[in-house]
């Protein structure tokens, strides 16, 4: 199979990596030489690096290297199976690069987007057989992140939509199925692990220490959110937010927060900048400047991981009211795409569909604010004493 990848910065290198990994012969196209010379210098490292690992041998470098050539035009797209853009995240240009890819590749050819943010429907549109687009979302590390999350759009046929997971999974990655509506299944469902956080931090309730030791110690989450936000880096958190909260007509549930956004403003980005919600050294090592503090008041810590975690179940449970997605998926999302120590809603199961819906009819009746409206999927099961599994 012949892979087309247009875009070769963090994403489009990754997804060539693994394409090649699978045997697949790779054309990646970067309209900057800049871009390529860098795709290709760290695809030697990462493969240095599994090779002292013991992961790999030379002939499996070798192998994988010749699978990849760095092209620099559209047109040595042509005979590709299937083609994934990885480019600028920014409609105009991808609608561009669609229509004249279509011009070159064959009829067969599936041409899909790895946007974040976009609808693939509004990307289909700009060709003239619809039918063959698809969105193949990627997480970064592309190679490490075992998820991908598949999104036909409304104009996608079946056989499209049948032949894409067939080859996704065939390249070792877990599929999840996914509507075409804003941040698909993980940054949709993830939103409150970041949004709550802030709020509680906001209300004075506990501090960036405090609510990570939570998440950390009582839910098994690796990163608590503020250091995952300082990882990703807050420009990149807060416009993912903003994008959801716009792309959901300012729907409370994914109102950004004026913390991160003033933290954003500043220049407080993060490892990348240096300075965050924590401090980093020039390693991007967080630097420990005074004993961390764990939290002395047990039922502190328990309110605040209760309540983010019902928060990321209600918006879990919403997804799949919404159809957005299978339970099994939206699980296996949020475990493949994100680490989660356990799916939301098997979560929700061990819980207990009443101690969600009380949890968040609390919340509710403290705030009055739509943001903690309960999700009519869990009230039902509760009425109807179901559970998700
Ligand atoms: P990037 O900035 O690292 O790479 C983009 C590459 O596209 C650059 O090398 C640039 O030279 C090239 N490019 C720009 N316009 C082009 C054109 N017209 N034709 C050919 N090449 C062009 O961006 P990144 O992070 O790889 O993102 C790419 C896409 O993947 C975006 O749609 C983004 O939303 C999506 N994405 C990003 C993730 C991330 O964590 N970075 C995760 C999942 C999806």
């Amino acid at each position: 199979m012949t892979v087309g990848i247009i875009g070769g910065g963090t994403m489009g290198s990754g997804i060539a990596q693994v394409a090649a990994t699978a045997g697949c012969m790779v054309n990646l196209y970067d309209t900057n030489q800049m871009s390529l010379d860098k795709a290709k210098a760290s695809l030697e490292k990462i493969l240095n690096r599994l090779i002292e690992k013991g992961r790999i041998d030379t002939n499996e470098k070798t192998r994988i290297q010749n699978n990849i050539n760095y092209v620099g035009s559209l047109k040595e797209l042509s005979d590709s199976n299937l083609a994934i853009e990885a480019i600028i995240e920014n409609l105009d240009i991808k609608q561009k690069v669609f229509s004249e890819l279509e011009n070159y590749v064959s009829e067969e050819c599936i041409i899909a987007s790895n946007t974040s943010s976009l609808s693939i429907a509004s990307i289909a549109a700009s060709l003239k057989n619809p039918k063959r687009c698809v969105g193949i979302h990627f997480f970064n590390p592309a190679p490490l992140m075992k998820l991908v999350e598949v999104i036909p759009a409304i104009q996608t046929s079946y056989e499209v939509l049948e032949k894409t997971i067939d080859t996704v999974t065939s390249w070792k990655k877990t599929v999840a199925v996914t509507k075409d509506t804003p941040g698909f299944i993980v940054n949709r469902v993830a939103r409150p692990f970041y949004g709550e956080a802030l709020r509680i931090y906001e209300e004075g309730i506990a501090d960036f220490e405090t609510i990570d030791h939570s998440l950390k110690t009582l839910g098994g989450f690796r990163m608590g959110p503020f250091e995952l936000m300082d990882f990703i880096g807050n420009d990149i958190n807060y416009t993912v937010t903003e994008t959801v909260f716009k792309a959901f007509y300012f729907d409370s549930r994914y109102k950004p927060s004026f913390t991160q956004k003033r933290f954003l403003e500043a220049g407080y980005l993060g490892r990348k900048s240096g300075v965050g919600y924590y401090e980093y050294d020039e390693n991007s090592k967080r630097v420990i400047s005074k004993e961390i503090k764990t939290p002395q008041n047990r039922g502190l810590s328990q309110q605040i991981f209760d309540r983010v975690l019902v928060m990321l179940i209600n918006e879990a449970a919403d997804a799949l009211f919404l159809n957005i997605a299978s339970a099994e998926d939206i699980d296996t999302a949020m475990t493949k795409g994100v680490n989660y120590p356990k799916g939301l809603l098997a979560w929700a199961d061990e819980k207990g569909i009443n101690w969600c819906v009380d949890n968040m009819d609390n919340l509710y009746n403290e705030y009055h604010e739509d943001r903690y409206r309960c999700s009519p999927l869990l009230r039902k099961m509760n009425r109807e004493n179901k559970t998700f599994f």
